[in-house]
């Protein structure tokens, strides 16, 4: 200790880039770009500095659920008008204890980039790799699908969280996902979320049947992030496009995105 008119000391400069987390499911509306923001403001309420980033380069839709109107989106940087960390919005002030974050926005509605090639892709996922050393955690919202841009972006991550209902098909398409990038040789293992759950019970029990299947069939388990409930609150607060914890300060769902963060933290 220096007395007490010590000034605070600076940040320390970041030795480690921050982990990639990609969102992905196979199925679509199963509330992988819900959860991303989601966690992200989770996140920041942990004290770690998020990185948003809308893959979704068809429909993107995270600044839609979260109410934000961007100066910049991923199309800048696909198209090679400016570089990804020209293409930041800050949400809900940046990256901060009240749940801010920064986005990459995605570029909605007119599907230009429904047919973005692969190659764009990878210099999407180079020009992240740039941005990494400044944040703590950085999330890929991906689109709904198999197809190889969204394998690639899956590929880019250092951890996949993937995203399943209840629903026989949801679990069908999530295990697509990962047969698909263990055959493209990524030796993966996706943490799985079970998200629109009854309860914590049954849809524990979901993951366990899932995790079954991988076993017996991949010869892999995967990992048990948690379960969120069904909550009416999620579509009411996406409905006034303002983040769930601040449209309603209780909610189970949110409750239950706060212990997966704690999970993911403590792996
Ligand atoms: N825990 C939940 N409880 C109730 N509704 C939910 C929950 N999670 C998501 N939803 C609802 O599911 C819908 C789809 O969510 P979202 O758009 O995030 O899915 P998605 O997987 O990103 O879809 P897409 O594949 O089209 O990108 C939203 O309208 C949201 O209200
Ligand atoms: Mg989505």
């Amino acid at each position: 200790m220096s007395g007490a008119h010590a000034l605070p000391e600076p940040p320390l400069p970041r030795t480690r880039a921050a982990p990639i987390f990609a969102i992905a499911s196979g199925k679509g509306g199963v509330g992988k770009t819900w959860l991303s923001t989601m966690l992200s403001f989770a996140f920041g309420r942990a004290g770690q500095r998020a990185l948003l980033v809308d893959c979704d380069l068809g429909l993107a839709n995270v600044d839609v659920q979260l109410g934000v109107r961007p100066t910049a989106d991923v199309h800048s940087v696909v198209r090679g008008f400016l570089e990804l960390d020209a293409a930041v919005t800050p949400v809900l002030g940046g990256p901060g204890r009240n749940g801010g974050f920064d986005l990459i926005a995605g570029h909605s509605g007119s599907g230009a980039l429904g047919t973005v090639k692969l190659e764009e892709v990878g210099r999407i996922c180079t020009g992240l790799t740039k941005l990494t050393p400044h944040y703590d955690r950085v999330i890929l919202d991906l689109a709904a699908g198999i197809d190889p841009t969204v394998l690639r972006f899956a590929r880019a991550a250092d951890r996949l969280i993937l995203v399943t209902t209840e629903e026989p098909t949801a679990l069908t398409d999530a295990y697509a996902m990962v047969k698909l990038l263990r055959l493209q040789g990524a030796q993966i293992t996706p943490w799985v979320i079970v998200n629109m759950a009854e309860n914590r019970v049954k849809g524990r029990k979901v993951f366990d049947q899932f995790s079954m299947a991988c076993n017996e069939y991949l010869g892999f388990k995967p990992r048990f992030a948690g379960v969120i409930c069904r909550d009416s609150r999620v579509p009411d607060s996406i409905r006034a496009q303002t983040p769930l914890p601040i449209r309603h300060p209780q909610s189970q769902a949110y409750e239950d995105v706060i212990r997966i963060v704690e999970t993911l933290n403590a792996g």
